[in-house]
């Protein structure tokens, strides 16, 4: 949930139950996350952003806390393909690899590949990356990143992961200079546009 107001945030935390998860809108490496395991630590934590926070951390990011088992999973879509996973595995339920996060290869199941498409297409597509949580719900996605690191995943999933996303930009620069070299053929569609109309 998203909330504005500190009182409207506690409402939406208190009707969600304890624990819950607070985080930034937009943010990575596990930076400013905080498990909330009771009021006492909601009004604080509310509290501090609003008096020490940017505008920014005016806008309440609450979610349920996921039980999960000491992982979760990333997995890396480019263009229309869910090309490789990664767990994550940690003692600590922050399991970024920037936060001391182990990385290991993950299969990408029919279901994986399906909910990473489906997240990465509900933000428009390209290349992005998607975290997942494997909760008592089943797989839930958790976060989808938009500007990926991928240093530790090449190695551990053996997919050439620059590489895709280069021949991805590459076909879709082509594809888009074939769409211009398309329209340009028709001159007269130019001479009748928006300005001619003016
Ligand atoms: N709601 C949640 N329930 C359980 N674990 C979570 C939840 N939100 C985040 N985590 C854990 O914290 C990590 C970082 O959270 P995330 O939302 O991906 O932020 P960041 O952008 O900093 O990576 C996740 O990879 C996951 O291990
Ligand atoms: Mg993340």
């Amino acid at each position: 949930m998203l909330a504005f107001t500190p009182e409207s945030a506690l409402a939406a935390i208190e009707g969600m139950g304890y624990p819950v998860v607070l985080k930034p809108a937009v943010g990575s490496w596990g930076r400013l996350l905080a498990r909330v395991n009771d009021r006492d630590a909601a009004e604080a934590l509310l509290e501090h952003k609003v008096v020490l926070g940017s505008f920014q951390h005016g806008a309440f990011y609450v979610q349920e806390y996921v039980r999960k088992p000491g992982r979760d999973i990333r997995s890396f879509v480019v263009g229309d393909r869910t090309i490789c996973a990664i767990y994550r595995e940690s003692p600590h339920w922050i399991t970024n690899t920037a936060r001391g996060g182990e990385a290991n290869d993950c299969p990408v199941t029919p279901e994986l590949d399906r909910l990473s498409r489906a997240a990465a297409a509900a933000v428009g597509g390209g290349v992005v990356a998607v975290d997942l949580l494997e909760g008592e719900r089943g797989l839930l996605v958790n976060e989808v990143n938009y500007t990926m690191e991928f240093r530790n995943s090449i190695h551990t999933t053996g997919v050439d992961i620059p590489g895709l996303i280069a021949d991805h930009v590459i076909a879709v620069g082509r594809a888009g200079r074939a769409a211009r070299a398309a329209h340009r053929v028709d001159p007269a569609a130019l001479v009748a546009g928006p300005r001619a109309a003016r």
